[in-house]
Formats: structure tokens, sequence, C-alpha cells
């Protein structure tokens, strides 16, 4: 096949996946192709792929074979393209058991993915796991398309290496995009429709740019930017919650009284042996800051259950931080040990059983205090972003300030729009009610 023309992308792991997984496509858009309706109609399938815990390798492979197995029965050779943290980690590892796949790009190298995907058409793989610091970003063109809450990567990598995570060597060091060019980005954002930004980094809190700009300050900028009534960003790291951000969250009206500050552990031990930087109490002193500036400050987190050497009572301080802090929601995971990293090497590696057991105790009580933070707004007014249609002919679906999922009837507003509703039901994973800023019909 020499002239590819549908491409699909399929992005797995985190939140700043998805944004690059979106600027590919805005590139092979530019390059002349249009979206497949599927991945098996697809002339370049692109697996965006994440490397965070334990298979996610085994997985790609097993991807690449239904790829081509799939397109075989049909007398097809579409251009298979690796990008992304397990690209990054493991390139040569992919080139050599995987001959068939044309493309590997690492997370900093995307922009160069039409020219590769070109040479590939064309029989010549290409491989690219440079880390090249902002060098895509200038090369990306401009936004188009937003959806009303879209995505904004404003940093990038980390230089925390916390002992058990693949990041910093699949992301590179930290770097901070320059501050107008994250401005221009917004604005591009908000004209193709975008009410709400998500601003995103590995480590969003310690963005700063080469000419001193902050992150408070940032906020304060993109809160200007006409027609972006909502702010987020994610995901921070403790020990970069300064005084100044804290601040923020009392005075900027647009930053949604949302957080999401993963903890880990609440166990000084482990968390020392995490190379986390801040301790149990450190944490909740931050949650507590929070609360005062922002009485209503809803709080997600990430916990790793079974760290090497991990004791019974060092998880019990962990459910005890979950008690003290209240959770409106959270992810919790086994700890997966990753090749080359410190932890996968530390003696008191922890059993299977036991991370099963200890996760479910965790997740158990996760998912009461989620429900409990839910029920909490039933009877509560507050605004909702219209998101995207509902299931049911005249439903819409939006999120509240506190990132909860809101189905309401949408009684002339469409996607996009920003309501009132007041809660009436609240479920575990989602609530529903009434618009209030207008008498129903
Ligand atoms: N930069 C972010 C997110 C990193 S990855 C942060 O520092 O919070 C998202 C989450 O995956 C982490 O917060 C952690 O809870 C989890 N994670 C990372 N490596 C892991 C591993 N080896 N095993 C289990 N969970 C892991
Ligand atoms: Fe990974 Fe820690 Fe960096 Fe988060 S702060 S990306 S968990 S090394
Ligand atoms: Fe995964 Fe890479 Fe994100 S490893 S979590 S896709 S930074």
């Amino acid at each position: 096949m020499t002239d590819p023309k549908r491409y699909f992308v399929r992005s797995y792991g985190c939140q700043m996946n998805v944004y690059d997984a979106e600027r590919m496509e805005e590139l092979l858009g530019d390059a002349g192709m249009t979206r497949a309706a599927t991945q098996d109609d697809a002339d370049v399938v692109v697996l965006n792929t994440c490397h965070i815990r334990e298979k996610a390798a085994e997985k790609v492979y097993s991807e690449i074979g239904r790829i081509k197995k799939a397109a075989a029965e049909r007398g097809w050779k579409p251009v298979v393209a690796v990008a992304g943290c397990v690209a990054q980690a493991e390139g040569e590892e992919i080139a050599r058991r995987a001959p068939d796949v044309g493309v590997i790009v690492g997370p900093q190298a995307y922009h160069r993915l039409p020219q590769m995907v070109e040479r590939a058409a064309s029989g010549q793989r290409s491989v690219d796991t440079d880390l090249p610091t902002l060098e895509k970003f200038k090369a990306l063109g401009q936004r188009r398309r937003a959806a009303p809450s879209s995505f904004l990567t404003i940093q990038e990598g980390c230089d925390k290496f916390c002992t058990y995570c693949v990041v910093p060597y699949t992301r590179g060091a930290e770097v901070s995009r320059d501050a107008d060019t994250v401005l221009e980005e917004a604005h591009r954002l908000a004209e193709a429709g975008a009410r709400e930004l998500v601003l995103l980094g590995q480590n969003v809190n310690a963005y700063r740019d080469a000419r001193g700009t902050g992150f408070a300050d940032l906020i304060r900028r993109v809160a200007d930017v006409p027609g972006i009534s909502r702010i987020r960003y994610t995901t921070s790291h403790p020990a970069d919650m300064t005084d100044e951000l804290i601040s923020a969250h009392g005075e900027i009206e647009a930053l949604m009284p949302y957080l999401h500050l993963p903890v880990q552990s609440g166990s000084d031990r482990v968390l020392k042996a995490m190379n986390r930087s801040h301790s149990a109490e450190s944490y909740v002193e931050t949650i507590e800051a929070l609360r005062r500036v922002r009485p209503d400050m809803a709080i997600s987190g990430d916990f790793i259950v079974g760290f090497p050497g991990e004791t019974d009572a060092e998880f019990e301080a962990t459910l005890e931080i979950v008690r003290r802090t209240g959770y409106a929601q959270a992810y919790s995971f086994k700890y997966s040990p990753r090749p080359g990293t410190p932890a996968a090497t530390m003696g008191d590696q922890i059993a299977e059983e036991v991370k099963t057991e200890r996760l479910a105790r965790l997740q158990a009580l996760l998912n009461e205090q989620q429900l409990a933070f839910n029920e909490g707004t039933r009877g509560v007014t507050c605004d909702v972003l219209a998101e995207r249609n509902g299931r049911r002919p005249g439903q819409l679906l939006g999120k509240s300030p506190w990132l909860q999922s809101v189905h309401f009837s949408a009684d002339g507003a469409s996607v996009g729009d920003i309501v009132e509703v007041r809660i009436d039901t609240a479920g575990p994973n989602s609530l529903s009610g009434l618009r209030t800023d207008r008498k129903a019909a």
C-alpha cells in the first residue's frame, strides 16, 4: 500500500495520552487523511500505549496480532504504528518481536508521525524514541476541534522518580511549555467551542516556564480567556501544592472545587520508600488548607497497595488517611513491579493474595465514600456543563463542579451550555436532576 487514507488512533492510559491522541489525529488529518469508522477499516492503526502497570506490553502485542489477523482475513495490510509509553520504553523489543510494526514513536516525537507513516507505507520502518523537549509542541498545528471540556497539556515529564514508577523514563524530564503558547492554544480551543479547560501535566503543579510564570499565574491568565468558564488541572503532586496555588483556589472563580491529589499510602515509612517527598501529615494539612479557602473542595486520589515491605499496620495507615481525607472519587491499584524501577528489586515483595485482599478492603471504603459524597449533593443546585447527549432522547449528560456525571433533561439546552440543575437522585457513579434556570414546559 502506498497511499494511506484512513487512520484510527486507539489510546490507553492517562489523559496526557488522550491529548496526544487528539493531536495525532489532527496531524494525520492535516496530512490529508480521514478518520476511519472502525479500527478494522483503517489503513493506519496507531496504538497509543501506556506502560504504567504490568502486562502493558503484552496487551500491545496481542492487539497487534488481532489487527494483523483481522486485516489478513480481508486481504488488507494496514500500517501499524506503536506510539506512547510502551514504544518509548520497549521500542527495540517491539522492533524485534513485531517485525510488521511499521512505526515506533515515543511520546515526545509523534509530531513526525505523518512522515513516518508515509515511509512505513512504502515498506520502510521508522523508529523514533528521542526525547526532544517541547520540540513537538512547536511542530504541532492549530487546534480545530474542541469538546466542551478539552485537555490542554502545559507540562510534561517527571523529575520525581517515585521508586515504583516508569513515567520519568517514558516521558523524560520535567518541561513546561511557554505560557504564551499555552494561552494561544487556550484561545484556539475556546474559539473552537471549549468552555472548560483541563490543564494537563505529569506534575502539572510543578509548572514554571522559562520566563518564570508559575502555575497560579498561568491559571489566572487562562481564566481571563473569553469563553472559558471552568478550569481544572491534573495530576498534581502534594509536594508542589504551594501556598500561592492553595490561595488561588479561594480566589479564582473558574477554578473548579475538585482536585486529584494522589497520596499513594498513609504510612510515612512506605511514602519514604516510595520516594514521595511528602508525609501523611503534610498531605492532610494540604487538604485542610484547601478546604479552608474552598470549603466544598472535593478530593480524589491514587493509592497503591502492597508496595514492597508494606505491613498490615502500614496498610491500616492508608485506610486511616482515607477516613481523614474523605474522598469524592479515587483510583487504587495493586503494586506492580516495573522493570528498571528501584522498587522492582526491593526485598519483601508482597504476595498477590495479600495485595488482592488489601485492594478489596480499600476499594470498599473508597466506594462507600464516593456514594456518600454523591448522596451529599442531593438537593443541591449547581452549574452543570453539558458535555454530550444522554442515553435517552432529550437528555443531556454533563459535569457538576465536583466532576460528578449529571443526567438532566435538556429542556432547550444543548451540548456546550452551562445550566443550573437541582440534583434529585444520586447513585455511586452518577447523579440526575432538573434544570432550575428554566421552567419545565
Ligand atoms: N504523575 C501522577 C500520575 C502517575 S501514574 C502522579 O504522580 O500522581 C498514575 C498512578 O498510577 C499513580 O498515581 C500510582 O497510583 C499508579 N502507579 C504508578 N506506578 C505504579 C506501579 N508500579 N504499580 C501500581 N500502581 C502504579
Ligand atoms: Fe510517577 Fe511519581 Fe512522577 Fe507521578 S510523581 S509520574 S507517580 S514518578
Ligand atoms: Fe501510562 Fe505513559 Fe500516561 S505510562 S499513565 S500513558 S504517562
